[in-house]
């Protein structure tokens, strides 16, 4: 990102000289009363939320971002069906900063789950375009999110019926003996090639921007962690070798959109399994990826094998006092590196986020399961209306989609309210 973009970020990092929008936290900590009421004359101009920002020209009404959510909601293919686009365009009404799309595959092998969107070739642009139009229709600002299962991949088979191995750095001991395929440096080859093609499909597309996906143990955070990546080559073994892959994904991918696009990227503070990827390794991971011309990153965390440290954690044994899961990385983060920081997970309350952003944590926060639950929780905070969401961080809306019903929250529609802001999903 450029001086002078980042220049047009208000809130920067504690330690960058231009935290204009870092105020005292202690302001606003009395601001997120849990009542429903909206105080008269309530600017919400006045919170550093709801200031505007830029991320390399891309122009953003709030601090808020929908963090990428998979729906279950794409045909079989990968393209976006109606009911999917009437989910983001609920997204947009509802005031959503940026919206993340859910992870689309790059690779047919890439593929992590039904029902997943697909910007793995060029037939994908039409119908990928026909939802980004609607985003922007609705007033939104919709960022693709570029993703590769990895070992996480399903099962498939190829052309001659051979089952396919998912791809990973190194094979994964299971109980059940080994899994997956060690990548050939030409298979590695491969997925910088596909990962570059799919951001020009996603420009071509009219998304604002690309998220490409290196978090939560898929490909590129695979290749992150000395728990799965065991290489000996230059992919593997030292932090620089371990962050080849998602360095070259990252400059490919620039220099395939140019300079006036936003790459950003989602990636793990720490992995939160036994020889897992740490927070230093990820402070020092951030520096190449910004060096290789990122311009955000978004801070998560865990893996499939972290159990109740995985990425969607409910409550259990989070202490009440600390909302967000990673916000100690996000600070430690946030001052070393000059890009802005979006950070997710937990985060409930709009006095929390405000202390999050006025405090230096984070320049950015995003929301996955709250949005889900409430699409216009954004325009309701807005308004004033200041109750904290009413997400139980349950992960009910996720075994929805698992079960091929489509994401919803079941207690939204328990309680008879429709699932999305503009009306029912069938
Ligand atoms: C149903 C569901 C699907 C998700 N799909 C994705 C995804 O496609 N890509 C991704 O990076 N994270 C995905 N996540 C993780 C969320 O983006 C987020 O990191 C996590 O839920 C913690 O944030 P929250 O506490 O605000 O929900 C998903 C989460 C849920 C609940
Ligand atoms: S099912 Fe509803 S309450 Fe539970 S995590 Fe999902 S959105 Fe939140």
């Amino acid at each position: 990102m450029s001086a002078a973009d980042r220049a047009e970020t208000p809130a920067s990092g504690p330690d960058s000289g231009s935290g204009a929008a870092k105020r005292d936290a202690a302001d606003h900590d009395a601001a997120g009363a849990a009542e429903r009421v909206i105080p008269a004359g309530y600017d919400a101009a006045a919170s550093a939320l709801f200031e505007p920002t830029a991320i390399r020209g891309m122009h953003l009404p709030n601090r808020f971002v929908r963090s990428a959510t998979w729906e279950g909601m794409a045909d079989e293919e990968g393209r976006p069906t109606p009911e999917l686009v009437r989910l983001y365009t609920d997204l947009a009404r509802g005031h959503v900063g940026l919206i993340v799309t859910s992870h689309a595959f790059v690779t047919l092998e890439g593929k992590a789950v039904h029902q997943q969107l697909g910007v793995h070739d060029d037939t994908m642009i039409e119908p990928l375009a026909g939802m980004a139009a609607a985003v922007h229709e609705a007033g939104g600002t919709i960022a693709l999110q570029l993703a590769h299962g990895g070992l996480w991949s399903m099962a498939g088979a190829d052309a001659a019926g051979d089952p396919i191995q998912p791809l990973g750095p190194s094979v994964r001991d299971t109980d059940s003996g080994p899994a997956g395929r060690e990548m050939a440096l030409a298979d590695i080859q491969a997925v910088v090639e596909a990962f570059a093609a799919a951001a020009v499909r996603a420009r071509m597309a009219g998304y604002d921007a690309v998220q490409i996906h290196a978090a939560h143990g898929y490909l590129l955070s695979s290749f992150l962690s000395p728990l799965f990546n065991r290489r000996t080559d230059m992919y593997g073994g030292s932090l620089a070798g371990r962050a080849r892959l998602a360095v070259e994904v990252v400059a490919a991918g620039r220099a395939a959109v140019g300079e006036d696009y936003p790459v950003l990227v989602k990636m793990n503070s720490e992995d939160f399994v036994p020889d897992g990827m740490t927070v230093d390794d990820m402070v020092a991971i951030a520096a190449l990826l910004t060096e290789a011309g990122v311009d955000a990153i978004e801070l998560s965390g865990g893996t499939s094998l972290s159990g109740d440290l995985g990425p969607l954690r409910t409550r259990a044994g989070i202490p009440q006092d600390r909302e967000a899961y990673y916000q100690d990385a996000a600070l430690r983060l946030n001052r070393n590196v000059r890009v802005p920081v979006m950070l997710v997970g937990g985060v409930r309350t709009f006095a929390g986020a405000e202390h999050l952003v006025n405090a230096g944590y984070a320049d950015y926060i995003s929301l996955s399961r709250p949005l889900v639950c409430e699409p216009d929780l954004i325009a309701r905070w807005e308004r004033g209306d200041r109750a904290p969401s009413t997400c139980r961080s349950d992960n009910r809306c996720f075994y929805k989609g698992l079960k091929r019903e489509g994401m919803y929250c079941p207690h939204v529609a328990a309680a008879g309210a429709q699932p999305g802001a503009s009306g029912d999903r069938s």
